[in-house]
């Protein structure tokens, strides 16, 4: 049986809407997910939703409505918003439902059973907004940090998880893996974090008094279960726990998620309830950084937030897709700002793609009868063009494989470049007023060059910009594909190809209705 390739994104809370560090984080997983399927992989991508915890249930209540009801309509957007973005993912999970559940419980079961569980008198601080214990050692300068929100004293009797025994394993397995968190200096904070202090054990539980809006623990039914105990399995839930699926699906390949979210809970609680378990770690973390607003994360608590939908709705789903990715380089943080979105759609897609795609349908409907002519001619301009992609064709595997998008795109378009200089040095409009029989094999040659160029620069931004270069393809009469297999190759493959109408892929925002 062949393993699949899996890969998850965090799976969002349900107490707001999405925003762009939202947007992002599926993009970027479906970009991976998609050139995984285009090398051949059979790929399992999961994206979803986090449903229980305090926040969902204060907002119910403020809003007088039964906590599934906020879930459901705020799982309809999210999803909607996959839709939107093209997002290929093949499950979409919800931690109220039934089938992660059952995989919680059984899992606490276990590590109850296994003696791994245990009750005792917890007597200190809770942050309601992080919904977690906190100890004084947190404090800054005598207060608590901002992210806490209020802190208030609580005593009382909860479950712990045995986190504390796994520590120097935790290191060991960390310092021993170099590949499992991309990218590689982000395993510096872990470690940081783990050898600064001894670990406490993970209160695992919130009483019912407090917190009904969770996972019964099967055995107390006063007590729901730590809603990142409840969110973190989903990664197992989704891939089959239990069932024949999971060995096709486990271990995740990647886990993408937000470098906020990476210590304590991905690195520190999720590797330590595996290895509890017995189950094998995920291969890897890719952990890419923040969208920044006037320098500040872009969260629905400090307010300016990006809602993507308005940007898809304006300039497309794929101009979408291009901008965040040719801006990010995955693991930094980056600003978001409509200028500089503005500036990579006018030059970028609208002049420099846009352009060169409506200069040959436009010139092959009036020169050769809408079809891709024979190119006949090898001369210094052709001998450049064909390098150029040499050049740019070897650097494009490693960086699509290496998490190097932004790269990758600055590579593809400085071929898009070359393509539009190659047609201003061969200048088919003007070899279309002789009738030499020399220049009209120069005109036919640098069509015939033209698409096949625009070919293969779209066939790597296929991962990125899914429905661009589908309609790109189909205008130069090139077929669709699954596998990159032999698509990289210059080759004559479009003589005789209709050429589309011509089209407009990315008009100017102020000629929209
Ligand atoms: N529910 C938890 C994750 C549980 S995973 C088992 C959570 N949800 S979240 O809605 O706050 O964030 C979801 C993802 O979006 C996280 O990976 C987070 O880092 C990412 N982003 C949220 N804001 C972001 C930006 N401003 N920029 C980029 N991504 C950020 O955490």
């Amino acid at each position: 049986m062949s393993k699949k390739f899996y890969i998850t994104t965090a799976i969002d809370y349900a107490n707001g809407s999405p925003h762009l560090g939202h947007a992002y984080e599926k993009v970027l997983t479906d970009i991976v997910a998609r050139f995984r399927r285009l090398m051949g992989d059979e790929v399992k991508f999961v994206t979803g939703l986090d449903e229980h915890g305090q926040k969902v249930q204060m907002a119910a209540e403020k809003q007088g409505v039964p906590p599934i009801e906020i879930c459901n309509s705020l799982a309809k957007e999210f999803q909607g918003l996959c839709e939107r973005l093209s997002i290929s993912n093949d499950d979409y999970i919800r931690t109220t439902e039934t089938r992660h559940k059952n995989v919680v419980q059984d899992i606490l079961q276990k590590l109850f059973d296994k003696g791994e569980i245990y009750k005792a008198d917890y007597n200190g601080f809770y942050s309601v907004r992080q919904e977690q214990f906190v100890t004084e050692k947190e404090k800054v300068d005598g207060k608590w940090p901002e992210i806490y929100g209020e802190v208030v004293q609580v005593t009382e009797s909860n479950y712990f998880f045995k986190l504390a025994q796994y520590q120097d394993w935790l290191i060991e397995t960390i310092q021993s893996n170099e590949s499992m968190i991309y990218p590689r200096f982000r395993s510096a904070d872990v470690m940081q974090f783990l050898k600064k202090e001894p670990l406490n054990d993970l209160c695992i539980s919130r009483p019912k008094e407090r917190l009904e809006w969770g996972i019964e623990l099967p055995f107390d039914s006063n007590f729901v279960t730590y809603v990142w105990f409840d969110a973190l399995t989903n990664y197992i839930t989704a891939a089959g726990y239990g069932t024949d699926e999971f060995e096709k699906n486990w271990p995740a390949d990647y886990h993408v998620i937000g470098k906020d979210i990476l210590v304590p809970p991905h690195a520190i609680y999720w590797p330590i309830m595996l290895k509890a378990l017995d189950i094998e770690l995920p291969k890897s973390f890719l952990v890419h950084g923040w969208w920044l607003s006037s320098g500040a994360k872009m969260s629905k608590s400090t307010g300016e937030v990006v809602n993507p939908l308005d940007l898809i709705e304006q300039f497309g789903t794929d101009a979408f897709r291009y901008f965040v990715t040719r801006e990010m380089n995955v693991g930094q943080d980056s600003e978001f700002s409509i200028e500089l979105f503005m500036s990579r759609y006018n030059s970028d897609l609208a002049n420099d793609l846009g352009n060169l795609v409506s200069r040959l349908l436009n010139m092959g409907g009036r020169y050769t009868e809408g079809k891709v002519p024979a190119a006949s001619v090898e001369e210094e301009p052709e001998k450049a063009l064909k390098d150029l992609w040499s050049e740019v064709e070897v650097e494009l595997m490693p960086l699509f494989e290496g998490f190097q998008f932004h790269k990758a795109l600055d590579r593809i378009f400085t071929f898009v470049s070359g393509i539009n200089k190659y047609a201003e040095t061969r200048a088919p409009w003007k070899l279309a007023k002789s009738e030499d029989p020399a220049d009209q094999a120069k005109l036919h040659t640098s069509l015939a060059y033209m698409a096949e160029a625009l070919r293969l620069a779209v066939v790597m931004l296929t991962p990125v910009m899914p429905e661009i270069s589908e309609k790109i393809r189909g205008l130069v009469g090139a077929p669709s594909f699954d596998r990159l297999d032999g698509q990289l190759v210059w080759g004559n493959t479009l003589e005789g190809c209709t050429l589309g109408e011509k089209a407009i892929l990315f008009p100017r925002p102020e000629r929209k209705a």
